[in-house]
């Protein structure tokens, strides 16, 4: 039996629940028989159940001996907002379990699968744990950092240019760049992060359009750090699916020019605004990270963030170390 052909096909499961599963992991999970797939399930979002659970609750008739459960995290073992995977893997006789990776998570590292071999079950792994981390890097550097994995990405001319000599925006990436950069890089993150200043210069759309039409659909947020409430009402990312980090009232020496922050203006374009304290002229990291991954209302959370600039932006996630990956895309 090929392990990493089953785990391969968890993963492309499991990728369905990007944007959707907020701070949780992205798993997928099958059940095969005979070499062939029976079941298959994903976890669809935040608060549901996970995917070797939904599967399990799927299946009619019974368990096999040779039954094997492919699942490309390791099944969890204590109680969340659902019930152990375990459980439900022991209850109904699965025999055989193949994961792809342990779960960072603290609660269950290891004891998910000390469980399941308690209960006589044969666990195998981890299998292709490299390619599950890669896809998990957001729910584990949450676990591991406290806070999302961050990827800052470039673009600039042969000669080194990122805009205008007047800071006007100009345009450096080919189309096919720009497909490449929607599809792997835009569309495999939680979010997509910008400076104000980017938002007033360029006012970009930041979303996900040009993707490969094979890629799932996208649910990336969008994020403006805009301490001082300056960008525009009109401006293009001003609508659902956009997050306005602001700074505290209490921190604003004036007035502010463009009080969008009001209700009127979050209920009229379906703007979601956080307030962040600001210590040293940025926002307080420890208060920025909170804000974004914990859930509240219809808000489950990210888990990694693609910073797409202007320089001020990228300097300050570079000079205090909160990055993980850096793009270059050079242009003409
Ligand atoms: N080539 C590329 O890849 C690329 C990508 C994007 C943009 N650009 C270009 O870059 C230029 C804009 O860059 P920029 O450096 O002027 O502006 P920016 O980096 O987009 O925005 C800077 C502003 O964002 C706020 N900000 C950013 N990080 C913050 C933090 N951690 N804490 C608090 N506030 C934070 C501050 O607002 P306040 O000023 O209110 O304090 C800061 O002045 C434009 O010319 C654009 O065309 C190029």
């Amino acid at each position: 039996m090929n392990h990493a052909t089953f785990i391969h096909r968890c993963l492309l499961l499991a990728q369905q629940g990007r944007g959707k599963v907020g701070i949780n992991p992205m798993v997928g999970s099958v059940l095969v028989r005979n070499d062939e797939i029976i079941a298959q399930a994903h976890h669809e979002g935040f608060g549901l159940p996970h995917a070797e659970r939904s599967l399990l609750e799927s299946i009619e008739g019974s368990i096999k001996p040779d039954d094997v459960l492919y699942v490309n995290l390791e099944p969890c073992c204590h109680q969340g907002k659902t019930p152990p995977c375990t459980d439900i893997i022991i209850k109904k006789g699965i025999k055989h379990v193949v994961y792809g990776m342990k779960d960072p998570n603290l609660e269950v590292l290891g004891k998910g699968i000390e469980a399941l071999r308690k209960a006589g079950i044969d666990v195998v792994g981890p299998v292709l744990p490299e390619l599950c981390q890669r896809l998990n890097r957001g729910f584990i550097s949450l676990q591991k950092n406290g806070r999302p994995y961050i990827t800052l990405k470039h673009a600039q001319t042969r000669s080194g240019e990122i805009s205008k000599p007047d800071g006007s925006p100009l345009k450096i990436t080919s189309q096919e760049q720009d497909e490449w950069s929607h599809s792997y890089l835009r569309a495999r993150h939680d979010a997509i992060l910008v400076g104000a200043g980017t938002v007033i210069t360029d006012d970009p759309q930041l979303t996900v359009r040009l993707k490969n039409k094979n890629l799932e659909q996208s649910l990336t947020l969008r994020i403006v750090l805009d301490p001082n409430s300056s960008i525009p009402k009109d401006a293009q990312i001003m609508g659902e699916g956009t997050l306005l980090i602001n700074k505290e009232k209490k921190d604003c020496d004036q007035p502010r020019e463009h009080p969008f922050v009001g209700a009127d203006v979050i209920q009229e374009k379906g703007v979601m605004a956080e307030e962040v304290p600001v210590k040293n002229g940025v926002f307080d990291w420890e208060s920025l990270w909170k804000v974004l991954t914990t859930p509240k209302d219809n808000f489950n959370g990210i888990t990694s963030i693609l910073v797409e600039g202007g320089a001020k932006t990228w300097d300050v996630f570079k000079k205090a170390g909160m990055i993980d990956e850096e793009v270059w895309l050079v242009g003409k």
